[in-house]
């Protein structure tokens, strides 16, 4: 039989309390399932102020607790909330750091300076936790940036607690395009050693790079895709840190995420206006026709949606869009439906079409979880022109959708989707290579054709993209053994 582990997983964000992109998708799904599996799962998130009191209600109270960082006493609240057997979230309740609007940025998209306080004090309050309730843990598993610290104070801090110091440490990399870099100055209000601001450890040109301290601490490192795990050992894909990854060597792997059906599949879905499977696909004519009401889009049942669900950011390859997306409304009969948030002038670019191409191009500016869900039924093809993708969860949800993915063939979406084969119409969906606006175009021309000219292909290939599946349950048995790989060089180096 498998061990069963004690496992803390330090985030900043989780489904269903607060999300902000995918990494709250696998915080949510990932812990389920090891706790499914028997281990004793431990989730540490902030509450934030957009997190419904209702939603953190249980019948275990709130307790104070006392955080050191450096050489100030921070006290928070603590509100403990069992999930299911074996999954417990504690939400660390510090208003001065997680009261505001946004969780890393405000309104008008400006960081806020604290954030490095911020999370670090969250990855200190995990320790701290662990050390006030003495929960006994073998693995603390951190995320990104935000709680990269968690595996500094693990690895350097004195736990007067007979547990915490034996936990082995593993960092998941969601985006190394966030690196959490930040000016000397709260250095010591973070509380890491003195001898750590070093070139090999958090130092980076003067300044702090937290993800940069995660690395060098854990005793695993791990990101969102096997290619994307090759690609950022590149100086182009990753963002200055591939000498840090290349220097963990067989410690720096690629664990492809996993998704949650029971939210993401058209055959259970309650947000979508008709369910449909693999075998009856007839409910996606509805999705489609609602989506293209909602959009105020031609209600044409044989002209293609291109569907995008994005963050928007100049990472998910918006600008390159932008560039091609009037010459391809006017030379091909296809729709496109865009829902995103994030920079401004993405937002007002798209936000602006409806009007110029009326019953063409429908967009929603803003975060709508419903209408994700509603894009996903109601789309022929999702499009993904990222510049690079560490994973990508919407191309694996729109599989599940029959939704053909449209992608760049980068990271976890050249691992996921399977290109077409315009010989035998095997295939789940179109990739491209360049990272040019004449690439989309052409691929989105050659994506159309097939839906008009060889629609025997675009069936065969719905039917094998909604087979696919990407469970939780096979990337957390990978997460397993991650674990113990993690432990085991542990153990070897306390051994030296
Ligand atoms: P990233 O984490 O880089 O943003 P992913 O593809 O991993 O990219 O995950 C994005 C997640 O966020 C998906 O679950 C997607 O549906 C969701 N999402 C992104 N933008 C929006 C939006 N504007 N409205 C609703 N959901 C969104
Ligand atoms: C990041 C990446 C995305 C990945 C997600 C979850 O936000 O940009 O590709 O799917 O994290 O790991």
């Amino acid at each position: 039989m498998k061990e069963k582990l004690n496992i803390l997983f330090v985030t900043p964000e989780s489904v269903p309390f607060a999300k902000t992109g995918g990494l709250a998708d696998v915080a949510g799904a990932l812990p389920k399932t090891l706790a499914q599996n028997g281990h004793n799962v431990t989730v540490v998130m902030p509450y934030y102020a957009s997190i419904p009191a209702e939603l953190i209600k249980s019948e275990e109270p709130p307790f104070s607790m006392n955080v050191w960082m450096g050489n100030q006493e921070e006290w928070c609240l603590v509100h403990p909330k069992k999930i299911r057997k074996n999954l417990t979230y504690y939400f660390i309740d510090f208003q001065k750091y997680f009261f505001r609007e946004g969780l890393y940025h405000n309104a008008a998209m400006q960081d806020y300076l604290d954030n490095p306080k911020r999370f670090a004090f969250l990855s200190q309050a995990a320790m701290y936790l662990c050390k006030t309730k003495q929960l006994k843990m073998d693995i603390v598993h951190a995320h990104d940036w935000q709680t990269s610290p968690a595996l500094a104070y693990l690895k350097t801090h004195h736990w007067n607690c007979p547990y915490l110091g034996s936990a082995a440490g593993v960092l998941t990399i969601h985006n190394i395009g966030y690196q959490g870099k930040y000016p000397h100055e709260s250095y010591d209000y973070l509380g890491f050693r003195e001898i750590d601001f070093n070139e090999h450890v958090f130092e980076d040109f003067g300044g702090i790079n937290l993800l940069k301290g995660g690395i060098h601490f854990a005793d695993l490192v791990n990101t969102v895709s096997p290619s994307y795990a090759n690609e950022t050992l590149t100086s182009t894909y990753s963002h200055g840190l591939d000498h840090v990854l290349q220097k963990k060597e067989d410690q720096y792997i690629g664990i492809l995420n996993g998704v949650d059906y029971t939210e993401w599949d058209p055959e259970n879905d309650k947000l979508i206006p008709q369910k449909y499977t693999v075998k009856n696909k007839s409910g996606k004519k509805t999705c489609k026709r609602t989506l293209q009401k909602r959009f105020d889009l031609y209600e044409e049942g044989n002209m293609p949606i291109i569907g995008i669900i994005s963050r928007m950011a100049e990472q998910k390859g918006l600008y390159l869009l932008a560039d091609t997306i009037e010459a391809i409304v006017k030379n091909m009969r296809v729709q496109f439906a865009i829902l995103g948030s994030g920079d401004k002038n993405l937002e007002n670019y798209f936000g602006s079409l409806p009007k110029k191409y009326s019953g063409l191009i429908g967009s929603h500016i803003g975060y709508n979880n419903k209408l994700a869900h509603g894009i996903e039924a109601g789309a022929d093809f999702f499009l993904m022109p990222s510049l690079y993708e560490p994973c990508g969860l919407n191309q694996i949800y729109s599989l599940r959708y029959g939704t053909l993915p449209i992608v760049r063939a980068t990271g976890g979406l050249d691992d996921t989707v399977q290109q077409y084969d315009e010989a035998n119409g095997e295939g789940t969906g179109f990739k491209y290579y360049d990272a040019t606006p004449r690439a989309i175009y052409d691929t989105i021309g050659w994506a159309v054709s097939t839906y008009y000219d060889r629609p025997e292909h675009y069936q065969k290939m719905q039917t094998s993209a909604m087979k696919k599946s990407f469970s939780w349950d096979e990337s957390a048995a990978k997460y397993e053994q991650a674990y113990q790989r993690a432990r085991e060089i542990k153990a070897k180096h306390d051994k030296q």
